[in-house]
């Protein structure tokens, strides 16, 4: 015989609450299997409660197979229970044989940083959050959260809602010279690359990328079982003898590029180097891919089209966000690739979520075809590029103090310095002091140089706080030991 605790108040239904009480009494092993509980009339005095509630806790219990009930012996606690004493339930005992997860290939877990938690964030591709118009947005997603859209709400529509297709398709040929006859739209563009990952790759199958680059595209590569390989870069992007050399020797699928603000070095890969790379994947069969995440953010000339807008031979995957244009938490990005291409991965897509939140997608796209998405934007490269060129100015100041060096970028939403200083522990450092930065050894796979470069983002913060931000982070640079010319 158990005694059931006190008199309990409780929010859920006191049938609940009792059901709970016993359940938990069982698999604690305070009550054991063929035990045989106070009768309903005793239950309910316990309790406060009339027999009647007690009988339907005892009858879900009965139904849930935790007690039974035979005629004239009353409720007891079923015997064919799975349960052999409450210490294992409850407790880890140290003999007690782990049960190991048979995964098909573990990955070690990620700790995203979240970058707004710092008093001055360089994070290099974050917009600057407080200037996104919420209250307008909001009346797109009142819309788009409607009855008269029930057809959109259900599972079809697997590559993206053709409103939003519609309205991305018709900026990108305005904006970009870009003329995409589909699209996919994906959970951001890093669900786009593990698609293509998927898609392309079986183990061992090569993906050339940049030896400095964006970590998660590479990410998704290796998971995909690829092997890597790093092609060397210089000042006008990644060098075309490199990839010459890699194609030849080697069984590569893919090259993965970001060749209008190069991730994290911001060079704009050159017209010369577009057409030398474009060549030879079209001679070896590779698929380019085209991660254009900012691109609207072009600020000392027009920015450059895509290498999608001139591809004949349809090698180019085209992957493009609106992480940098809204927030990264919209988890709206697309993909276009030639037909044969793009039905893979659309069948792809299925298999994963079936399709992107239909609510967001409408919104997107009422806001886009009402003009208020490029309105934004309008505003925003305008901002950055004041932002953009009041950080040049400020790390010219600091240049007269500090042996530092940088160019001015085309467009983006970063600058790439170097310190000439060995910047391994800088990033920890600065977070210590409230201050997120990314430097190089986060972005190269050339685990061997001395790595000396800072990423500055510039589009998060107002002026006065990016240069406060930047005044004590070349206080922690200066400290830094010089590396040897
Ligand atoms: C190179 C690059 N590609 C893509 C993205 C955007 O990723 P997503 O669309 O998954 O948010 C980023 C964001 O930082 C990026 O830097």
């Amino acid at each position: 015989m158990i005694s059931i605790s006190p008199k309990t108040q409780s929010q859920h239904a006191k049938h609940k609450r009792l059901a709970d009480i016993l359940r938990s009494a069982i698999a604690e092993g305070k009550l054991t299997p063929g035990d045989k509980l106070p009768s309903a009339r005793k239950l309910a005095e316990l309790h406060d409660m009339n027999r009647h509630t007690v009988m339907n806790a005892l009858q879900n219990l009965v139904a849930e197979g935790w007690l039974v009930v035979k005629e004239r012996s009353g409720y007891r606690v079923n015997t064919e229970l799975p349960i052999l004493s409450s210490q294992q339930v409850t407790t880890k005992v140290a003999s007690t044989p782990q049960v190991i997860a048979p995964f098909a290939k573990a990955l070690t877990p990620v700790t995203s940083t979240k970058s707004t938690a710092y008093r001055y964030s360089f994070a290099g591709g974050l917009p600057d959050l407080h200037a996104f118009p919420y209250n307008e947005f909001k009346r797109f997603l009142q819309k788009a959260c409607s009855k008269s859209n029930i057809s959109h709400f259900h599972y079809s529509d697997i590559a993206g809602c053709q409103l939003l297709k519609s309205q991305v398709q018709a900026y990108l040929r305005r904006a970009r010279g870009l003329v995409c006859d589909d699209l996919l739209i994906c959970n951001g563009s890093q669900e786009a690359l593990s698609l293509i990952a998927n898609a392309f790759i079986n183990p061992g199958d090569g993906v050339a990328i940049e030896m400095l680059g964006y970590p998660p595209a590479r990410h998704a590569f290796t998971n995909a079982g690829a092997e890597i390989f790093a092609l060397a870069q210089d000042a006008e992007g990644i060098k075309v003898e490199a990839l010459a050399r890699c194609l030849e020797q080697n069984k590569v699928k893919l090259l993965y590029l970001t060749p209008l603000h190069q991730y994290p070095t911001t060079v704009t890969l050159s017209v010369p180097r577009r057409m030398a790379i474009y060549q030879l994947c079209q001679q070896y069969g590779v698929f380019i891919i085209e991660d254009d995440y900012d691109h609207e953010f072009h600020y000392l000339c027009p920015p450059l089209q895509p290498m999608a807008a001139s591809d004949p031979s349809g090698i180019v995957i085209y992957v493009s966000t609106f992480s940098k244009i809204m927030f990264a938490g919209a988890r709206v990005g697309y993909l276009s690739a030639r037909a044969d291409v793009l039905a893979q991965l659309v069948a792809r897509k299925q298999l994963l979520n079936h399709k992107n939140d239909a609510v967001t997608q409408l919104a997107v796209a009422y806001w886009m075809e009402e003009g208020g998405f490029e309105r934004h934007l309008r505003r925003m490269t305008k901002a950055y590029q004041g932002r953009h060129h009041e950080m040049a100015l400020h790390l010219n100041k600091l240049k007269t103090k500090l042996d530092i060096d940088f160019e001015v970028p085309q467009g983006g939403m970063a600058y790439w310095v170097n310190s000439k200083r060995d910047v391994s522990r800088l990033s920890e450092k600065a977070r210590e002091k409230g201050i997120y930065v990314q430097c190089e050894p986060e972005f190269s796979l050339d685990k061997a140089s001395s790595l000396s470069h800072i990423r500055l983002g510039f589009a998060a913060q107002e002026v006065e706080q990016q240069q406060a931000g930047l005044s004590e982070l070349f206080a922690l640079v200066a400290e830094l030991e010089k590396n040897h010319e």
